[in-house]
């Protein structure tokens, strides 16, 4: 199948060289100049684990245009544009709208709009409305794709949303994958349902992070522990151990943006989502409660302490710092300077952090000589603590509950705090 791709970013880029792999077409349009003279040139400008590698070996396939009247020979459109939050909570359906119109004086006879932007529900409908055309069919498919582990998604879904009435265009979309992922993981739902699909099932993982720091801030006062909670309530099939990790809250793109747009879609329609606005504001808290904790161990340093923060990004695996709860966490620490690591996102984080930010070469630099280290993002990278050896008092707060404990422990001059254990 000859197919675009509209948008090249953490979902587009991904979609544009999974879709290559199979063998189609694919031309993937991007109106930022500099990003596309990037792709253009062999280079992926973010970071995800395999897509370089991926891009290489599909090249043959796979186009970069600027040009949008070059989707005119595809028989598929791929809407991957960002749906950003706006101050009032809602999604920002600007970049979407501006997708159709301008795709709209060059869609051939037939074509399919897919979008695979996460957008509110009705949104669809819209774009139905601007297309205006009765040969033309547009289907909600939304993504599922976790950033920093995208091919893996790609390759291997939990689900194939396809939100349409129409069998025939069911039947086309579903045989792209049918020979790559299992026929009973692509399901056929209507419109409005796939759109919500995707909404209902970032909120409920948020909530379950946002539970499981609630259950972790109760143990940290019955002096139970976190992780074998954690442990025990997900050998429960019905529950599962996925997305029980306690930390300092979730970050990212995708679920601070999309459970305020399932409230606001929810007031909007006079439905009250109690459990989605109380996982808001649970997890909005806890970046600044999270800072109030670190300062208190850094007040309590004699003399001028030395403070190194490891993770910049939302979550391991990427160099995205969009809603990062560590970037919120380092702008509320009271302290200068605060030395920082990241294995992927300084330079990103090197745009929005101010001047009593050091930023460190290496996990080694960062924590030299450090009188409190604090664990922000899930790197596995950072296990190397366990094999360090501390010649001053360190406190070491694993607020991602990533390192050995037992080793830890027996660490000469460290103290060793992990989150949802007695402080
Ligand atoms: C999320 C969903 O997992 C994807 O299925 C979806 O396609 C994507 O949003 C999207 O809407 O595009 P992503 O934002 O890449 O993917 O990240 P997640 O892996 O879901 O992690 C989100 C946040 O939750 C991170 O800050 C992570 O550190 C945090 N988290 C995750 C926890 O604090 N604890 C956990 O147990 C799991």
């Amino acid at each position: 199948m000859y197919i675009a791709v509209i948008g090249s970013g953490y979902v587009g880029l991904p979609t544009a060289c999974g879709l290559a792999s199979f063998g189609n077409d694919v031309v993937c349009i991007d109106t930022n100049k500099e990003k596309l003279k990037l792709l253009q040139s062999g280079i992926i400008p973010l970071y995800e684990e395999g897509l370089q590698e991926l891009y290489e070996s599909v090249k043959e396939n796979l186009k970069f245009s600027g040009d949008v009247s070059d989707i005119k020979k595809a028989e598929l459109i791929i809407l991957a544009v960002g749906t950003p939050m706006s101050d009032d909570g809602s999604a920002d359906l600007q970049y979407i709208y501006q997708a159709t119109q301008d795709i709209k004086p060059y869609l051939q006879n037939g074509a399919i709009v897919a979008t695979k932007s996460t957008v509110p529900i009705g949104t669809n409908d819209e774009i139905e409305r601007i297309i205006d055309r009765s040969d033309v069919t547009v289907v909600s498919m939304p993504e599922f794709l976790r950033e920093g582990y995208a091919l893996q998604d790609f390759f291997n879904p939990d689900r194939i949303i396809i939100g349409t009435d129409n069998i025939s265009v069911f039947n086309k979309l579903r045989n792209l994958y049918i020979q790559h992922i299992p026929s009973e993981k692509i399901i056929r739902t209507n419109r409005r349902s796939a759109e919500l699909i995707k909404y209902a099932s970032n909120a409920f993982l948020a909530t379950k992070i946002q539970f499981i720091n609630e259950i972790s801030d109760l143990c940290e006062k019955v002096d139970a522990d976190v992780a074998d909670v954690a442990a025990g309530m997900g050998l429960d099939t019905r529950i599962g151990r996925k997305f029980l990790n306690a930390g300092i809250g979730y970050g990212g793109s995708c679920f601070p943006k999309d459970t305020n747009a399932l409230e606001y879609m929810a007031n909007k329609n006079g439905v009250k989502l109690g459990i989605v606005s109380s996982t808001i504001k649970g997890n909005h808290d806890r970046r600044f409660n999270i800072a109030a904790r670190i300062n208190k161990y850094i007040s309590d340093i004699d003399g001028d302490a030395r403070v190194a923060i490891l993770g910049l990004a939302f979550k391991n695996g990427t160099d995205d710092i969009r809603y990062s709860p560590a970037i919120d966490i380092i702008q509320n620490i009271t302290h200068n300077p605060i030395y920082v690591y990241d294995p992927k996102a300084m330079n990103n984080a090197k745009n929005v952090l101010g001047a009593n930010v050091i930023f460190t070469k290496s996990l080694k630099d960062c924590v030299k000589d450090a009188d409190v280290i604090a664990i922000l993002t899930e790197w596995p990278d950072f296990k190397e603590l366990e094999n360090m050896t501390f010649d001053k008092n360190t406190v070491i707060l694993d607020y991602r509950n990533i390192l050995d404990e037992a080793i830890m422990r027996k660490k000469p001059h460290v103290t060793y705090k992990r989150i949802g254990q007695k402080i």
